[in-house]
């Protein structure tokens, strides 16, 4: 029982990551205990967590593996709320997928949910990805993709998309497993995140960027891409916790813009990096929508922000190698 005066408490799992750091952030701002769980508390990529403001007196930081059940446990006993945001997301294709990807995302999101349900959690916020949303083979070009939307597992094996099975496996094992336990589970389902970063390593989607802006792709090929602002995903995690009225799944994008046009925006306001030379055309790319969310009172930055924000955290950070 919360005892009056009590600092609400809630569990973070994978705190260094490029989102769940600013989600740690937003949470000690707005006066939560945090339990953040990390692989590896005294590594130095963990470090920026324990300089987030209030975290001196707010936040504690747990080691654990998602497939070390005792640990996640301790880390989860005594919040109210938890949210799942580890989950391997690999830059390059890892050689061994059931191990490397399937294993964490699918036997740690269960390994959470069984810990919740053992501490009486209220709510868990898990983060999925658009990934378990649209892969889907013989999709209409021009019909927008939602919640109801599933990747094809088969679909995801044959074409050896190991990171979108994962969080396709992932995400179906945490609903089920909340229907059948009781236990209130919201998924929430980003696309591409950019944005400044706060951790001092650089993730994955992150990187993707940084390599167009240094000239290594010279050819792209000229498809929608979705893109979603990192503090705007922080916000729908927040906005989905909080709303008692939130339910199942929800897609977090903000912009789906053509790879062209991407580059036609970086270069008006950074003419000077090394972009991509020629767009090959080719699949479209997928359409979704966030219209659920936003019906729940998300809103979202506006593209030109968010790629001038990402920009200067790079430039600040030193890792465009033209500065
Ligand atoms: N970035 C995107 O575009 C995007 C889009 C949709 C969904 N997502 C999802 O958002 C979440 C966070 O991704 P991110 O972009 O913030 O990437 P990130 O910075 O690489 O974060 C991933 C986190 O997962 C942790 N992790 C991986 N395997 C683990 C394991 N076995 N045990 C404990 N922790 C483990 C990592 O910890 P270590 O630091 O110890 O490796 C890291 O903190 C993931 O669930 C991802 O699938 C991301």
């Amino acid at each position: 029982m919360e005892k009056l005066g009590e600092k609400r408490r809630v569990c973070v799992t994978g705190a260094g990551g490029f989102i769940a750091s600013w989600l740690v952030k937003a949470l000690l701002n707005k006066g939560f205990m945090v339990h953040g769980t990390v692989r590896d508390p005294s590594d130095e990529k963990n470090a920026h967590l324990k300089k987030l403001e209030n975290a001196s007196e707010n936040l504690q930081l747990f080691k654990a593996d998602l497939l070390d059940y005792n640990a996640v446990a301790s880390a989860i006993a005594g919040c109210e709320g938890v949210f799942h945001v580890a989950s391997p997301v690999p830059a390059i294709k890892v050689p061994n997928p059931e191990v490397e990807l399937i294993a964490p995302a699918v036997t740690g999101t269960l390994n959470v949910l069984k810990a919740c349900c053992e501490a009486k959690v209220k709510r868990v916020v898990v983060v999925s990805s658009v990934s378990a949303v649209m892969m889907i083979p013989n999709w209409p070009k021009d019909k927008v993709k939602d919640e109801s939307c599933w990747s094809d597992t088969e679909y995801c094996r044959t074409t050896e998309n190991w990171y979108c099975l994962s969080k396709t496996l992932a995400e179906r094992e945490a609903l089920e497993y909340a229907e059948k336990h009781g236990l209130d589970v919201v998924t929430v389902c980003p696309s591409f995140v950019i944005g400044p970063l706060l951790q001092p390593t650089v993730n994955s989607t992150s990187l993707f960027l940084i390599n167009l802006l240094k000239g290594a792709r010279e050819s792209v090929e000229n498809k929608r891409h979705n893109f979603v602002d990192v503090r705007d995903v922080v916000d729908a995690l927040l906005l989905v916790y909080g709303k008692p009225e939130a339910s199942g799944r929800y897609i977090c994008t903000s912009h789906m813009i053509k790879f062209r046009d991407l580059v036609d925006m970086l270069k008006s306001i950074y003419p000077n990096y090394n972009y991509p030379k020629t767009f090959v055309e080719g699949d479209e790319g997928t359409l979704v929508t966030s219209e659920k969310l936003k019906m729940l009172g998300w809103e979202c930055r506006r593209l030109e922000e968010i790629l001038i924000d990402s920009v200067e955290c790079y430039r600040n950070a030193h890792l465009l190698s033209k500065d």
